[in-house]
């Protein structure tokens, strides 16, 4: 099936993770990868859902698409699950937070001690939880899986790692240690890696650019699967 039939969810944005009713853990992302994925989206498939966690206002304006807000890991996690079909395109530009508060106080933490120690554990793996229950149900074959890796060193060798364990079809690799990719401005640096071994590097684009081109990619990407997936 075309990209033009499908419904394509795309996740944005940082998780929230709290600690207590004024305080959370989250990261540095703004959401902008995942806008402009959302809206290139848009403009090729049958019906675009963007799940996001906090961001501005701004970010948030003037969508033709539904939108979904989130706040914590769990909360995406649950909020892909109830979205998912069995031709859908999920794109995870997300940055869950991975770790949460062990324990979240009901009431605003004192401070006492000169040290807090804080305990925090494992959030659910959003992407291998799809993956798995793709590879579970012969029915959901032909979901098409995109990840994001964020790295700072040994890019390659971690974004191959991940298309690996998380079952993915593709992985768009940026390195968020440059200062004109990854979090908060405007232009990013992209490699794109297949399951089938290819590797398309982009050179520095506009945010927006990048996404158009994900877009292209995952167009051809489902019809070489297809193509793979015929008896
Ligand atoms: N991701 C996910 N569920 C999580 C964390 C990340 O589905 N709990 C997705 C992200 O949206 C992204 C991909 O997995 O598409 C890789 O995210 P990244 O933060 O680079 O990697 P992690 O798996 O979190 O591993 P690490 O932080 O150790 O690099």
């Amino acid at each position: 099936m075309p990209l033009r039939d499908r419904k394509v969810i795309v996740t944005g944005g940082p998780t929230v993770e709290p600690l207590d009713p004024v305080r959370f853990i989250s990261n540095r992302s703004t959401g902008k990868m995942g806008r402009a994925i959302a809206d290139a989206a848009y403009m090729r498939a049958r019906e675009v859902v963007f799940i996001h966690g906090p961001m501005h206002e701004s970010l948030l304006e003037h969508t033709p698409y539904r939108m979904v807000e989130i706040e914590s890991t769990v909360e995406l996690l649950d909020a892909v699950l109830s979205e998912l079909q069995p031709d859908c395109v999920l794109i995870m530009a997300a940055a869950p937070a991975d770790y949460r508060p062990a324990e979240k106080s009901p009431v605003k933490i004192k401070k006492k001690e000169e040290e807090l120690t804080l305990r925090l554990v494992k959030n659910p793996d959003i992407l291998k939880t799809v993956a798995d229950i793709r590879g579970k149900n012969s029915a959901l074959r032909n979901m098409f899986l995109v990840g994001f890796a964020a790295e700072m060193e040994n890019i390659e060798n971690y974004a191959m790692r991940k298309l690996v364990e998380k079952d993915l079809d593709f992985i768009c690799v940026n390195d968020v240690g440059r200062h004109d990719a990854g979090f908060g401005v405007d232009t990013n640096i992209v490699t794109i890696f297949s399951r089938w071994g290819e590797r398309l590097e982009l050179p520095l684009l506009s945010k927006k650019d990048i996404a158009l081109r994900i877009i292209d990619c995952v167009e051809e990407g489902i019809t070489k699967k297809t193509d793979k997936l015929l008896p």
